[in-house]
């Protein structure tokens, strides 16, 4: 033990730890978790594995004792509304880029920059690119994040402002807390943990590609894998971006839907009308719009759209075998996560299948008509039903999109004229689970958790996992730290600040495992 420390105490000397952060760690670990302390130096490899081992235990203990300050830097980072959606962010969103860039640079990040991904046809949110390829011999890290946020509305749910980051309950609330500000930045400071343990230095090498498009499709990072791939040239990548299946309960996550994201516009008369006068005579594009959509999805959560589910496929049997063993209580979830009297989906098929392995389609808003307090008679000239539809293995966007928009012009009502737009899409992923860096995370999350990892698939989409996986031919590994619980998407976000400190040390011990 006391050899242990004056080890630990000679890397606190180089990085100048405070004495508290040392004796913190001692104290957390016992000295069991150390088969190589400092008296042991027989071999060449045995001191490399033993300075890696103390460095991780230095950076850990750096991470331990500077949490406050790295929740205050996400709460700054929090506050920039950096709406990817919305045009009248595009300098928030931006100034959420340079955050990032600035506080990489900081930490001893190399060739840190900002990657343009606007073109002739297309404004984008920039990219933020950094890497650190000292390690030689050892695997090469892509950790990947997202800064934009999605919009925040309806604003008078929230019960405090989604960009005045407050923490109530050892959660912090705000949004982008889980998705993916939060999370993005538990790589960042699991890197600045072991570039200070480490002296200037990393256990792997390291490049980070964090996007500002995420929310809205990812098309500008798709495009840069596409067509500079061999500037992220890596060994695998890291995706904080998922939840864990319940609270306590380390997880990866090894699948994600893929999706299409549509409009649908419906135009009836040249201009808006007075109902009375008109109305018998023109047709409502709404009312059109609610006949397509009532053929679109039967009552069982069928879609109807001829051959539609001709590519899915369904699970192994091990895999929905292990489904069936994790902690899922349908009327818990039904009550607590939905809040619905009852869930909808296709019968015989449980929840976690219904959810994560099969096709949706689903209507997100329909823009357009009067939707002012109190009445106005109208018939309005148009109207637009946005919707989306989840892709899973083996289904792809085009030929989905293809199928779609020839059932929904085939069910144009009549006197209307439909436009069927794509607005963005992105394929679905199953990834391997069979490789060492998978092993790296389940054994960084044993340390932490002290629990087995279980392994699920999600039911949301991260567009660019499929390119990672199908351009760059690199495993990922998603190591999420969300719960259930934590309202994506929804007003009163938050990240449970826990998850957010065993997030960090979770990622200290995976980059370092993967480096050993
Ligand atoms: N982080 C989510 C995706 C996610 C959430 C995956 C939970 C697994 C579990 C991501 O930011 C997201 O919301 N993606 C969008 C993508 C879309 C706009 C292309 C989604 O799924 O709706
Ligand atoms: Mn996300
Ligand atoms: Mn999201």
């Amino acid at each position: 033990m006391r050899l242990l420390s004056s080890c630990s105490e000679r890397n606190a000397r180089k990085i100048r730890i405070p004495e508290e952060a040392i004796s913190n760690c001692a104290s957390r670990q016992g000295t069991e978790n150390f088969p190589y302390t400092c008296v042991r130096a027989a071999t060449k490899s045995a001191k490399i594995i033993r300075e890696n081992q103390s460095v991780m235990t230095t950076a850990v203990a750096y991470a331990q004792e500077n949490k406050g300050r790295f929740v205050e830097e996400l709460k700054a980072l929090l506050r920039i509304p950096s709406i990817s959606t919305d045009p009248e962010h595009v300098g928030d969103v931006r100034r959420a880029a340079e955050f990032v860039a600035a506080e990489l640079k900081r930490i001893g990040m190399e060739n840190v920059r900002l990657i343009e991904t606007t073109t002739a046809e297309r404004k984008g949110h920039p990219l933020v690119y950094a890497d650190w390829l000292h390690a030689t011999g050892k695997p090469t890290v892509l950790c990947y994040g997202h800064y934009d946020v999605q919009p925040p509305e309806p604003l008078d749910e929230w019960r405090s402002p989604p960009f005045e980051p407050t923490e109530r309950d050892g959660n912090i609330y705000a949004r982008g807390a889980v998705d993916d500000k939060g999370q993005m930045w538990m790589h960042v400071k699991a890197l600045e943990s072991l570039m200070m343990a480490g002296g200037g230095k990393l256990p792997v090498n390291v490049r980070v590609i964090v996007e500002g498009e995420e929310e809205v499709g990812g098309e500008g990072i798709a495009a840069f894998v596409r067509t500079h791939g061999e500037q992220l040239k890596a060994d695998v990548a890291l995706v904080s971006d998922t939840e864990m299946f319940a609270p306590e309960l380390p997880t990866l996550c090894v699948g994600l839907r893929g999706m299409i994201y549509t409009e649908i516009e419906a135009r009836g008369a040249r201009t808006d009308l007075h109902s009375g006068m008109y109305g018998g005579a023109a047709p409502n594009p709404f009312v059109a719009l609610a006949q397509v959509i009532a053929k679109l999805k039967d009552e069982n959560g069928k879609i109807l759209i001829p051959g539609f589910y001709d590519k899915v496929e369904r699970p192994a049997d091990a895999e929905l075998r292990a489904w069936k063993a994790l902690p899922f209580d349908e009327e818990h979830y039904r009550e607590t996560e939905v809040g619905s009297v009852s869930l909808t989906g296709e019968p015989g098929l449980s929840v976690l299948e219904r959810t994560w392995a099969r096709p949706t389609l689903d209507v997100h808003g329909m823009p357009g008509g009067f939707i002012g307090a109190g009445a106005k008679t109208v018939i309005p000239a148009k109207a637009v039903a946005k919707v989306s539809m989840r892709l899973v293995p083996d289904m792809t966007p085009a030929e989905s999109f293809a199928k779609y928009k020839a059932y929904v012009e085939s069910l144009t009502p009549k006197g209307i004229v439909l436009e069927v737009r794509l607005i963005h899409s992105g394929d679905p992923i199953v990834v391997s689970t069979d490789n060492e860096y998978v092993k790296a995370a389940t054994d960084a999350m044993r340390e932490v958790f002290g629990k087995e990892t279980v392994f699920v698939r999600g039911g949301g989409s991260i567009p660019i996992v499929g390119d990672f996986v199908r351009e760059l031919k690199i495993p990922t590994v998603m190591m999420g730290f969300g719960l259930p619980d934590d309202n994506l998407h929804a007003p009163n976000e938050k990240f449970h600040l826990a998850n957010f400190y065993r997030g960090i040390e979770s990622i200290v011990r995976f980059l370092s495992g993967v480096g050993a």
